[in-house]
């Protein structure tokens, strides 16, 4: 396996920053953070909140990036329309992908939940093609649902 993350530890590492706090902007910051810190190989971290029906941008680590995302446009409005995670091993062969940073050529996008309703999305991208795998998709799935529990005051 190419990286071998260690997923336990990043949700340890998550539940200690979220555990005593129940403000989603600290906890999604602080979220951002740790991941940015625990993952190889990223150029951008951060999560994108449904409101109005749409998405915003959240608390993120990397460059700027676009602030509002249409449901069902690029990987992030796919993954919140649809309510599944999408991993795109290539971005430049996903329709409609939103190019945020030049130098994204792999992402990850998933859907996050707070009793049953699509609160957020977890966008991490890469400069590296094909870089995340199916054990990423899982821990970093644990690492969102873990990340929702935490946010008790998630904009609804
Ligand atoms: N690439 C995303 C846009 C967000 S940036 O990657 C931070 C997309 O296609 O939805």
């Amino acid at each position: 396996m190419k990286y071998q993350t260690d997923y336990d530890f990043i949700l340890a590492q998550l539940k200690a920053v979220t555990e005593s706090e129940t403000d989603t902007i600290a906890n999604l910051a602080n979220a951002a953070a740790v991941l940015q810190m625990n993952l190889n190989e990223i150029n951008w971290v951060g999560f994108y909140l449904v409101k109005d029906g749409r998405l915003v941008l959240g608390p993120f680590q990397g460059r700027p990036a676009c602030t509002r995302i249409d449901f069902g446009k690029g990987v992030c409005g796919t993954a919140a329309a649809d309510g599944v995670t999408q991993l795109v091993p290539n971005v430049h062969e996903f329709p409609g992908h939103i190019a945020c940073d030049g130098a994204s050529n792999s992402e990850i996008v998933i859907p996050m939940f707070h009793g049953g309703k699509l609160t957020a999305v977890l966008d991490i991208d890469s400069p590296v093609f094909h870089r995340f795998t199916e054990a990423d998709r899982d821990g970093l799935e644990r690492c969102a649902a873990a990340v929702s529990r935490a946010c008790l005051d998630f904009p609804s």
